[in-house]
């Protein structure tokens, strides 16, 4: 089988965000208690942050991390996790159906933030809460002084304002499952109202809308038309979210990748129909805040326990291979979305796994985020594509999925390509426009078992290094092993 990629320096989609590289924590398992935080861990700091998962997270280049949740957030009063621990309430989360005792609130993840140096992406809750509580939580982290909540954060601790600038306004709220779960008409009237207060208080606020959950639910699209109809001025994006498991066939799995292109398709061109209808000049960009593969049917709750052991997806080279192309995918529509959030970071459907007390390890997603955050940035190019597909659910479906970045200050190019086929594959890349290139670097994950995934004790997927491709007069030849992924690397 053979793959012909055509790549060319003018066919250019845009620049890539370096928000697209973001992640997400939520109260929700161990993903904040044991995971980022553990005070008493040997390797914690002063504060109870695990140097061990902040090392690791700068390895992934993350800059931005949404918080606090996820459906946590929509019965979650902000009000509780700040001030004296000793004096915070322990509450039930009825979302994931835990124990929640606050001893992690907004003050401790900024100040986590600080140091791993992350840019903080709030949540506002817009299930139980209220237009008000939304206004005093950006009062509290962004006004400077001499007022209830902006003083409550000087005594606790903070003389600077926080200056959060991305806001999510709820999560969720077209799912049945959201605490306070609302009609489109509902969520967009609540939303807008929500939205005034936030701008007052702060007028230089970026605002995200929630989308829908998913294109399998019942009300997409038009819940996204609604919504849009109602926020099209007051919100400058709108949030998608998306996770896909192995379900029947690898067909099916492997084309996940095409089938989120599809879906971000259908919101473009939904966004574009309201931008029509409105006459308005802006363009609504994406905020993709929550995407992954996720076996969310093997969820069930732990009873009501602080930081159980829930959503602790072991992945395997297969699932990392879906992975890859969801990110070649978000790449691949740069132009729209400028902001993406891997949900979630640590322990809790992630790339990062700890033990409590113990040590942590790298899962096989770990490594093409790793890459595409690294290597990835700058410009994104559209390929031409000329090669075999195959049969899914969601229509023929290319074998190879690609993305090609480069980067005109270090004048390197990035090529990122998943070989779906349980062959080999030949590919042909034309870099011409480029001049005369030589290649970096080719860094493979590849197993004979496709169900391999990592543990504590061995990393059997990790990034190796790949037989450099073949280059003549800027064409560049190489052979991808079977149902494997790759990362090329040239110099022009
Ligand atoms: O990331 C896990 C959950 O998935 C989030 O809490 C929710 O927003 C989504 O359904």
């Amino acid at each position: 089988m053979k793959t012909k990629l055509f790549v060319d320096k003018n066919l250019k989609i845009g620049p890539i965000s370096d928000r697209l590289f973001g992640s997400f924590i939520e109260h929700l398992g161990r993903a904040v208690y044991t995971g980022i935080y553990e005070p008493g861990h040997s390797l914690a700091d002063k504060d109870g942050f695990r140097s061990d998962v902040i090392d690791l997270i700068k390895k992934l280049n993350v800059p931005i991390v949404r918080y606090p949740g996820g459906n946590f957030l929509s019965g979650y009063n902000w009000e509780d996790g700040i001030g004296p621990k000793n004096d915070r309430p322990t509450r039930l989360d009825y979302a994931w159906q835990t124990i929640e005792d606050n001893q992690f609130g907004t003050d401790e993840f900024m100040k986590w933030c600080q140091k791993a140096n992350i840019e903080p992406m709030m949540a506002v809750n817009l299930g139980t809460g209220t237009p008000k509580d939304a206004g005093n939580i950006v009062e509290y982290c962004n006004f400077p002084q001499g007022t209830h909540y902006s003083d409550l954060r000087i005594k606790n601790g903070s003389k600077q304002p926080y200056n959060v600038k991305y806001w999510c306004l709820g999560n969720e709220m077209d799912g049945p499952w959201q605490i306070g779960h609302l009609s489109a008409q509902d969520y967009a009237k609540k939303a807008l109202e929500t939205a005034k207060i936030m701008r007052w208080v702060d007028p230089s606020l970026k605002l995200i809308a929630c989308g829908s959950s998913g294109a399998e639910m019942p009300t997409y699209p038009d819940w996204d038309r609604i919504v849009l109809e109602t926020l099209y001025d007051q919100v400058d994006y709108i949030s998608m979210h998306r996770y896909y498991w192995f379900q029947d066939t690898l067909e099916n799995f492997f084309a996940s990748y095409k089938d989120m292109d599809d879906f971000i398709h259908t919101i473009r061109a939904t966004a574009d129909f309201v931008k029509a209808k409105k006459r308005s000049k802006k363009t609504m960009k994406i905020s993709f805040d929550e995407w992954n593969v996720w076996y969310l049917n093997e969820w069930k709750p732990a009873g009501w326990q602080k930081a159980p052991h829930i959503l602790e997806d072991q992945y395997s080279l297969k699932d990392a291979l879906v992975f890859s192309g969801m990110l070649n995918t978000l790449v691949n529509n740069a132009d729209r979305v400028e902001i993406a959030a891997l949900a979630q970071l640590v322990n809790v459907i992630a790339p990062i796994f700890t033990k409590e007390n113990g040590g942590v390890f790298k899962q096989t997603i770990f490594y093409p985020f790793y890459a595409v955050s690294n290597y990835g940035r700058g410009e994104a190019l559209r390929c031409i594509k000329t090669g075999p597909t195959f049969d899914s659910k969601y229509g023929a479906t290319a074998y190879v999925s690609e993305s090609v970045s480069f980067n005109e200050t270090k004048r390197e190019i990035a090529v990122f390509l998943v070989n779906y086929a349980k062959e080999a594959m030949d590919i042909e890349l034309e870099l011409r426009s480029f001049g005369a290139i030589h290649a970096l670097d080719h860094l493979l994950l590849h197993h004979d078992n496709l169900d391999i995934k990592n543990t504590f004790e061995h990393e059997h997927v990790k990034f190796t290094k790949g037989a450099l491709p073949l280059i003549k007069d800027a064409l560049a030849e190489l052979k991808l092993e079977p149902l494997s992924y790759h990362v090329l690397r040239f110099k022009y």
